[in-house]
């Protein structure tokens, strides 16, 4: 029974004690305090290693968008508007936490290969004691207790500390929880988790996206049974975000005649996240539905979703309305009048929640968000049902037309991606599900 309780353990070499971080502003670090991944992966922990060198956690400094991000129009708008000045060093709490403990703010960037490259490290998780308050959020010394390595179990090279709260979801809350300089939670992974029915469960992030296999943890270490996998698959992995969704097409009747108004409805299971989805970074993100009929020449009819009535709902159905007029405000271009709010053919349901700036406009900037509209994500074992209705062409031919329902998914609306040079690869839409409904036509 013991042993199970060794599971979360701190891992690498490092000289220092310490005891809690009690000052925002005074770092009490420097880089050498802290090893280096390689080193614990080259070292011992290879597996683990390839796994995190492999995931979102050793690229959050220096993977491209967040490069133009922080540089392009973070940083700039610190500088510009008082009221934001605080992400110049806050957004580094959770991207690049060494160069926060550190005090190296703003960080150089990605090119000059400075230690914040080294992003969410293996020292970074191993050595969070804890945090102050009741909600886990906006990582950050001071309010994040960093730990010691007062040990009590023996490694050959370092000393191992029993932590409970690295076994919970609050632990991850740490940095998937975030607040604006407006007081608005713009990252809510944690908080929508709490609140669902996985937490009541005990299932915790943990089980989700670090999941356990038989493996060793060390290279010179026993095989266990249950070792915990640093894989942490999310949105950067189509293979985790494929099949999130169920999707089912029920057309009202099974035959129809040209001229007839079929009625379709579309069913969402959310069978897999433990939080909403999309959560996260959900003021990049576009999870949109289309529906359309194919006849059997494949000519395709887009069939735009039927409106439901709800407040705000303007936000979730596409169109080609400008937006993110606020990003003028750091490209120091005062009369930038926006780019295409969604960029995706115009009356598909989008499930989503607008992210909205001071002045009430559409934004992207998760840190100039002075207010949220509309919740129309899909909740964790939540279903919702889209409407729709075909008019049969009267001049259609085909004897049988098909309903194909694709529910899409993109990490950052493209036309900010092009806008602003990101690499494809992150605006580039790729299927969560598909479902397949025919039709006979008679006359
Ligand atoms: C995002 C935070 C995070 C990062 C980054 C991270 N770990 Fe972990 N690690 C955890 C958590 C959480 C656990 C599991 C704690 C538990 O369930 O008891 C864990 C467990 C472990 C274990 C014990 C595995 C087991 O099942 O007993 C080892 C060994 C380990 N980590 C090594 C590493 C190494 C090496 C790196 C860097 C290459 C690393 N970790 C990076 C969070 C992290
Ligand atoms: C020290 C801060 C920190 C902690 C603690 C942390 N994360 Fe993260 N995590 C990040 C950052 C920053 C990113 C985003 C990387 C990027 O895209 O720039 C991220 C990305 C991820 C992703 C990938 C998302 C994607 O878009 O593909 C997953 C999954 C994830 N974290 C899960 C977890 C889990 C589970 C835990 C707790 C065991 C955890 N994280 C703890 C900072 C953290
Ligand atoms: C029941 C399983 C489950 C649990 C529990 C769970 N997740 Fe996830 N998570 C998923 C799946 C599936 C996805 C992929 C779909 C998506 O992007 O939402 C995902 C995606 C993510 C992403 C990427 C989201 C994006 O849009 O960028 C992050 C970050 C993440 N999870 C963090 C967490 C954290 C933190 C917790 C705990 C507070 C957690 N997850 C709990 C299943 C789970
Ligand atoms: C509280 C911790 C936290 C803070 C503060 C924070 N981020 Fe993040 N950021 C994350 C996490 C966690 C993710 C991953 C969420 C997901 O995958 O959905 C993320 C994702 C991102 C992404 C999207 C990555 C992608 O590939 O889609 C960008 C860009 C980004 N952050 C930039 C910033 C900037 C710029 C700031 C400062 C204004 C900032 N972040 C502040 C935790 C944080």
């Amino acid at each position: 029974m013991k042993k199970l309780l060794l599971i979360s353990i701190v891992l690498c070499v490092s000289a220092f004690l310490v005891s809690f971080l009690n000052s925002a502003n005074t770092p009490k670090f420097k880089y050498s305090d802290f090893e280096t991944p390689k080193y614990c992966g080259t070292t011992c922990h290879r597996d683990i290693y390839n796994q995190w060198s492999q995931s979102m956690m050793s690229q959050s400094y220096i993977h491209e968008w967040d490069e133009i991000e922080y540089f392009m129009l973070a940083l700039p708008h610190a500088r510009l508007d008082e009221k934001v000045a605080e992400v110049e060093a806050g957004c580094n709490g959770c991207h690049a936490p060494l160069a926060l403990l550190t005090g190296d703010i703003p960080p150089k960037p990605p090119s000059a290969g400075t230690r914040a490259n080294e992003g969410v490290s293996c020292e970074v998780c191993h050595l969070i004691a804890g945090f102050e308050g009741d909600i886990p959020y906006n990582f950050k010394p001071g309010k994040t207790k960093y730990n010691s390595r007062i040990g009590e179990v023996a490694s050959p090279v370092h000393k191992i500390e029993v932590n409970p709260i690295m076994k919970t979801g609050d632990f991850c809350g740490i940095c998937h929880n975030e607040k604006s300089p407006y007081g608005v939670w713009v990252k809510s992974t944690h908080l929508e988790w709490k609140e669902g029915p996985y937490a009541k469960e005990n299932v915790h992030c943990q089980d989700c996206h670090m999941p356990r296999a038989q493996s060793i943890k060390a290279a010179m270490g026993k095989v266990y049974s249950d070792v915990r996998q640093h894989i942490f698959a999310g949105a950067h992995d189509p293979s985790k975000v494929r099949g999130t969704i169920e999707l089912k097409v029920y057309p009202d009747h099974s035959e129809c005649e040209p001229g007839d108004a079929l009625k379709l409805s579309v069913t969402l299971y959310n069978q897999k996240t433990g939080h909403k989805f999309p959560t996260g970074s959900v003021e990049d993100r576009l999870v949109w539905l289309e529906l359309v009929a194919i006849d059997e020449d494949g000519t395709k009819y887009h069939i735009p979703v039927n409106k439901k009535g709800f407040p705000g709902e303007e936000y979730t159905i596409s169109t080609k309305t400008l937006a993110y007029q606020d990003m003028g405000v750091p490209l120091k271009d005062p009369n930038f009048k926006g780019l295409e709010r969604d960029d995706i053919p115009e009356g598909n349901r989008i499930f989503r929640m607008p992210y909205f700036d001071p002045q009430g406009r559409m934004t992207i900037q998760q840190w100039n968000t002075a207010s949220l509209g509309v919740d129309y994500r899909i909740g964790p074992r939540e279903t919702k049902i889209e409407y729709f209705t075909f008019h049969i062409p009267e001049n259609i031919k085909s004897k049988e037309l098909t309903f194909k329902a694709t529910l899409f998914y993109q990490l950052l609306v493209s036309s900010v991606g092009k806008y602003l040079n990101v690499p494809e690869e992150e605006y580039r839409p790729f299927e969560v599900n598909t479902a397949y409904a025919k039709v006979k036509i008679i006359d």
